[in-house]
């Protein structure tokens, strides 16, 4: 592990010192700069955003979170939050240092999210940071829960503290984006996915929809799979695919931790789902949710809860109210959520401005077919007035695929 900052890759360095006037703004330290302390916080604070990644699908409902000590230039202590009851980042970096038998004395402590000033699930990680004479805190994000948001700030410069903000905080917030979400509102983020032709197919005109992507574009998936908390999709897909909708390896095994799966979710309106599906069957069927209509006849509704749990929703035009489910889901801490498709329900999320994020993969292939399934059906605008625009737009090549990820700006 490098401890010299001066082992900054040259283009990470320059690119966060043309971002200067903003994190400094920030900070309110325009008079002061010192340059080679941005670069140092920026080294520092890069390895803190390592290791929360550590926690990616872990966390929930808690942000990912990292943190190191740094003293006289040398990493002493590292840690990150690795599931919500656990110590948090700060005290898993302090334990690091004091089980190497370093004081944090005189330290400098480099966090990705503003530390906790108040009694939750753990004690307040100020206290332990004041306790430890800890002498500067540099913090990427400030806690963006109004109830909480720069208290512990405060309480750390009341302390005598020098305490910076604002060091990568773009990374810290993208890393973040669904708690940051549901923490405000208490709905989950939600990313609609699609694996697709080069001309928008998700399926051919027979319903055949295996395999449009290559290895890489589907391993990806699979990750983002694993980051959130919860995988919908329509019941003509369940009828058409019968997907288990885990988090696999390309062997079929599920990716670490086995023990903390997505909870798995159809819209059903009628309660069509085959008691033979595989997610009302298999070894998962405890993280599966049937949501049904209010409608749905009463002998499938039960058959199915013997199995799997089903929730009873209130309809809006004759499909699942996706409003009611969005706040339930966020009532039962579920602070993600993964649409993946088919094209109706794609549709729903995006014309219902419920989506937050695409993430599209396009294979170099093209179906053709004016019945095939598409990537995103519904009505369709109908005029330029009501299209959806997207916005904070990156493309990358994953083999021979290429990704879309971006934001709805509606
Ligand atoms: N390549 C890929 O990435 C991919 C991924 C997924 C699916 N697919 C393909 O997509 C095809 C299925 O797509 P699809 O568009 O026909 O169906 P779908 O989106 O899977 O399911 C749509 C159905 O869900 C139910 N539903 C309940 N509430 C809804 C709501 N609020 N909004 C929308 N739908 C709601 C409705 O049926 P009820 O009224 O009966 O409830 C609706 O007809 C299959 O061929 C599948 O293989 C491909």
């Amino acid at each position: 592990m490098a401890t010299n900052p001066s082992a900054i890759k040259g283009r990470e360095q320059t690119d966060d010192l043309r971002r200067l006037p903003k994190s400094l703004e920030t900070a309110g330290h325009i008079e002061n700069f010192d340059a080679r302390q941005h670069a140092c916080d920026v080294h520092w604070m890069r390895l803190a955003l390592g290791l929360a990644r550590k926690g990616w699908g872990r966390t929930s409902p808690n942000p990912m979170v990292g943190a190191v000590l740094v003293k006289a230039g040398k990493l002493i202590g590292k840690g990150w939050h690795k599931r919500a009851g656990q110590p948090h980042a700060e005290i898993e970096a302090l334990c690091d240092a004091e089980s190497k038998g370093i004081s944090p004395e005189g330290s400098m402590l480099y966090v990705t999210l503003e530390p906790c000033s108040t009694h939750g699930r753990t004690p307040p990680c100020t206290d332990a940071i004041i306790a430890a004479g800890i002498k500067r805190v540099v913090m990427a994000t400030v806690d963006p829960n109004p109830r909480h948001s720069g208290r512990g700030i405060d309480l750390l410069r009341h302390a005598s503290i020098e305490v910076i903000t604002g060091c990568l905080a773009h990374s810290a917030e993208r890393l973040n984006e669904s708690w940051n979400h549901w923490i405000l509102h208490r709905t989950p983020w939600v990313i609609v996915k699609a694996a697709m032709t080069l001309d928008g197919k998700i399926a051919t005109v027979n319903g055949e929809s295996k395999w449009i992507t290559g290895p890489l574009a589907r391993a990806y998936s699979m990750r983002i799979r694993r980051g959130v908390d919860a995988v919908l999709v329509g019941i003509n897909t369940v009828l058409a695919d019968n997907p288990s909708l885990t988090p696999r390896h390309p062997d079929g095994t599920i990716l670490p931790p086995a023990s903390r799966l997505p909870k798995r979710v159809v819209l059903d309106t009628h309660a069509r789902t085959p008691l033979s599906a595989r997610l009302v069957s298999d070894d998962f069927r405890d993280s599966t949710l049937i949501v049904v209509g209010e409608n749905a006849p009463h002998r499938r509704v039960e058959s199915l809860s013997r199995q799997v749990t089903v929730w009873s929703a209130p309809l809006q035009n004759g499909r699942i109210d996706l409003h009611w489910l969005l706040n339930r889901l966020g009532e039962e801490e579920i602070t993600s959520v993964l649409v993946e498709g088919g094209g109706e329900v794609n549709a729903s999320f995006l014309a219902n401005k419920l989506a937050h994020r695409v993430v599209f993969l396009y294979a170099p292939r093209i179906l053709g077919g004016r019945d095939a399934p598409k990537s995103v059906a519904g009505l369709g605008a109908g005029n330029w007035h009501e299209v959806l625009k997207l916005t904070a737009v990156k493309w990358r090549r994953i083999g021979p695929d290429l990704l879309l990820s971006a934001r709805l700006a509606y």
